[in-house]
């Protein structure tokens, strides 16, 4: 893309003009403020300065060799103390948006180096009802995944399911004993979580009660039939009900993998991290310590319990070792909340002690929590966690007021689908919109408001791009673009100038894993489209004039469909 290209023209001259400097290390950014300029280099500074030279003339050097040689940018300054300022010519701009084949990938080129990331995310657990904290997961693992293939990575989506753990030994007696087959058929999952809660209760009650889960637990581990038959009931009945609201979030999974498969490395993982020196016993327990890390050198993570049995981090370590084997990623992402960023630290740094030189890139791209109006955790009026699926049908209902407002003579299966598409597009673009490492209020008029950052307001600008067209009476594909994209107005070519620069917001939300990037550049994009709306006749302008705006706004929202699906949000053509 441009910025690509001014990148590599600005490297090689910095290679040419002063070899001293490390030219690889010289990028080119957004400008933070555009009444300087496109975009903004400020590498010189640091890289002039640790080289003893002063910036504001080495800066002053590359721009006048830059000026000779290029036909990309307009005005190529030197600010304050060595930044480099450049704004496009509007020729280069306007070759850019005519290049249909440019324009098609919305202006991203694949990557250069693609590389094999695991992601693993949504990972819910089974008997248990997915939660409104599952959504987070879901929403980001997701988005990250799509962004990740869309720039030409190579992604294994990995659903890592808690089907493993002491909750079985309880479930299982439940099971046996009070199973209510009617609410099974029902509601699987919340029979179960009726169950657990039960059978919780009564262990803390009753020694007795525990001793029974205990030693039902104890049965299903050693292989005993009839338990295992019931566990295996159970994960059946989960995954059914968490399909259906994969289903319906359009999130689909490359592999999906219970903790419980990786049970036959277990012991011989924790055997021999103790013989190779990397765990010691302390207390009977098989822990390993990290003396040389300020941060966990107070936290060793265990790794088998004194009773012998392992725990979530001997779990964790043998799925990273089966996932190396498998696929050799070159990253593996692990999207879960906040609260687990120091089993995750943990984790990383005991792999890579006891794998240095296999060990992959290990990331935790952690959330906050989602709150209630009332600023606690997001809960029923009567406290208890809200389930997922009932949060879905919800948001169809309100999107469904909307849409019998604005649309009442639609038919009855447009107004469903449509319901659909916005309600559940408002639920995960409110859920995306905050950045990851905050909590935030859960609240169904703002997320669902026609007006301002919400999803709504986005599907409804793609709307009436396509209502244009309608109106016009042609496709997008017939408009004639003989003369190409012209772009007359300041308008326009704020309008081009934010949609070429997809490619560099993608590489955003990829440095930090964060799709809120996203969700911003859209927003901006909308209001650029708005203006370009209000300041410029589309319908009514000359031929060759009316083609351009066509087009433009042809673009707009091909990038608006493009980026909402990298939010894994659809659109519709009418709302
Ligand atoms: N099942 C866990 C939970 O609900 C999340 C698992 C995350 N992935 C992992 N490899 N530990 O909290």
């Amino acid at each position: 893309m441009l910025f690509k290209r001014i990148e590599e023209h600005l490297q090689s001259v910095v290679a040419e003009l002063c070899p001293e400097l490390d030219h690889r290390q010289v990028v080119v950014r957004k400008c933070p403020v555009p009444k300087f300029g496109d975009y903004q280099c400020n590498s010189i500074l640091g890289l002039a300065k640790r080289n003893g030279s002063n910036p504001r003339e080495v800066a002053s050097k590359v721009v006048e060799r830059f000026k000779v040689d290029d036909a990309l940018c307009e005005a190529v300054d030197v600010a304050g103390p060595g930044f480099i300022n450049f704004r496009l010519k509007v020729s280069a701009l306007e070759s850019v948006m005519s290049d249909p084949e440019l324009a098609a990938h919305c202006f991203v080129k694949p990557v250069a180096e693609p590389r094999t990331v695991v992601v693993d995310f949504s990972s819910p657990n089974v008997a248990k009802p997915m939660h409104v904290g599952h959504i987070r997961s879901t929403n980001l693992g997701d988005s990250l995944c799509r962004i990740l293939r869309y720039v030409g990575h190579s992604v294994i989506s990995d659903n890592h399911i808690g089907d493993w753990g002491t909750q079985f030994g309880k479930l299982i007696v439940g099971w046996k004993n009070d199973l209510d087959p009617n609410a099974l058929e029902m509601d699987a999952l919340g029979e179960m979580e009726r169950l657990y809660r039960m059978m919780n209760q009564r262990c803390d009650d009753d020694p007795a009660a525990l001793d029974l889960a205990r030693s039902e637990l104890l049965k299903l581990q050693q292989g005993d039939e009839e338990n295992l038959k019931i566990w295996h009931r159970m994960i059946e009945l989960s995954r059914k009900q968490f399909d259906e609201i994969y289903s319906r979030l359009g999130v689909t999974f490359d592999e999906t993998l219970g903790e419980s498969h990786y049970n036959d490395r277990l012991s011989d993982l924790a055997s021999s991290m103790e013989s190779a020196g990397f765990a010691e016993r302390s207390e009977g327990a098989l822990v390993v310590f990290f003396p040389d890390d300020k941060e966990l050198k107070d936290h060793p993570a265990m790794i088998q319990k004194s009773d012998g049995a392992a725990n979530y981090t001997t779990t964790d370590l043998a799925t990273l070792d089966y996932r190396r084997e498998r696929w050799s990623p070159d990253e593996i992402l692990y999207v879960t909340d906040g609260r687990q960023q120091l089993h995750f630290k943990q984790l990383f740094r005991a792999y890579s002690k006891w794998r240095p030189d296999d060990c992959p890139n290990l990331e935790h791209p952690w959330f906050g929590s989602i709150m209630g109006k009332d600023g606690k955790p997001f809960k029923t009026r009567s406290g208890e966690v809200i389930k997922l699926a009932g949060l879905l049908d919800e948001a169809e209902e309100r999107a469904r007021k909307i849409v019998e407002e604005k649309n009442p003579d639609l038919d009855e299966a447009q107004k469903a689908e449509i319901s659909r598409i916005v309600g559940i597009g408002a639920i995960k673009y409110a859920d995306l919109l905050p950045n990851r490492q905050s909590d935030y209020v859960f609240d169904w008029d703002t997320m669902l408001a026609l007006k301002g950052n919400t999803s709504p307001y986005l599907q409804y600008a793609y709307t009436r791009i396509q209502g244009i067209f309608r109106k016009a009476g042609i496709s997008a594909e017939s408009i004639d673009l003989s003369g190409g994209i012209q772009l007359q107005t300041e308008e326009e070519i704020a309008l081009a100038k934010h949609l070429i620069n997809f490619p560099l917001i993608l590489q955003l939300v990829l440095d930090e894993y964060r799709p809120n990037y996203l969700c911003t550049y859209l927003f901006e994009l909308a209001g650029f489209l708005s203006r370009v709306y209000e300041n410029c006749p589309i319908l009514k302008a000359t031929p060759g004039v009316r083609s351009s705006r066509l087009a433009l706004v042809n673009q707009a929202g091909i990038v608006i469909r493009q980026g909402l699906d990298l939010l894994g949000i659809e659109v519709t053509d009418v709302m």
